[in-house]
């Protein structure tokens, strides 16, 4: 059971607004997820939120999307943690969370993602963002580190992109980026909203 996890995250998002996991799920699931996107078609250049007019727009963003869906075993595991976590957190924090959303992304060498928020404060659409990773045997020097800001724009926290590592954080709360990376870069960015769907 996720239980132990899950009220992990929740105090986690209480106290300090994020957390980092490190060996988060069943280390069997990254690899059955790295599988799973390798074997998808049609990735689409990622554009910016609507709220930042959806457009592509390279000079801020490079990398390349594709959503999940439940047609597959890895996903289905892994949307179905998400959603346990969508039920513990309402139950816990009330958080009124109505969907979870994910999109596989891949960033090829030099892709990036510039610092940004993934929710403006009034928006209220997307509440919690997760990011999880796929790279195994990832390193320092491959690259691609997620940067992590405070509310000054003061830096927290880097993390390295490995494999099974979780990241979990308040969307309205924290900018971030991802630095260049210098190795072909796998990962599910993820977010709960409170809107309709
Ligand atoms: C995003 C994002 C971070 C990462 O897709 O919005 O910030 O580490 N991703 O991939
Ligand atoms: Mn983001």
């Amino acid at each position: 059971m996720n239980e132990e996890l899950y009220s992990k995250i929740a105090d986690a998002l209480v106290d300090d607004g994020y957390i980092i996991i490190e060996d988060a799920l069943d280390a069997d699931l990254a690899k059955r997820l790295l599988y799973s996107l390798k074997n998808q078609t049609n990735f689409k250049k990622a554009g910016l939120s609507s709220s930042e007019k959806s457009h592509i727009d390279n000079t801020r963003r490079r990398d390349s999307i594709k959503w999940l869906d439940e047609d597959n075993d890895a996903q289905t595991d892994f949307l179905a943690f998400s959603n346990g976590l969508q039920e513990y957190l309402n139950r816990s924090l009330y958080l009124g969370l109505s969907y979870y959303e994910a999109h596989f992304a891949i960033y090829k060498e030099g892709d990036f993602y510039e610092k940004h928020l993934d929710s403006f404060k009034n928006s209220k659409n997307r509440v919690v963002t997760t990011v999880y990773y796929l790279n195994e045997g990832f390193e320092k020097s491959d690259g691609g580190e997620l940067i992590i800001y405070d509310e000054n724009d003061t830096e927290i926290t880097r993390v390295v992109p490995k494999a099974n590592s979780l990241v979990v954080f308040m969307s309205e709360r924290f900018p971030h980026e991802v630095l260049p990376a210098q190795s072909l870069r796998y990962s599910i960015a993820g977010w709960f909203r409170v809107d309709k769907r």
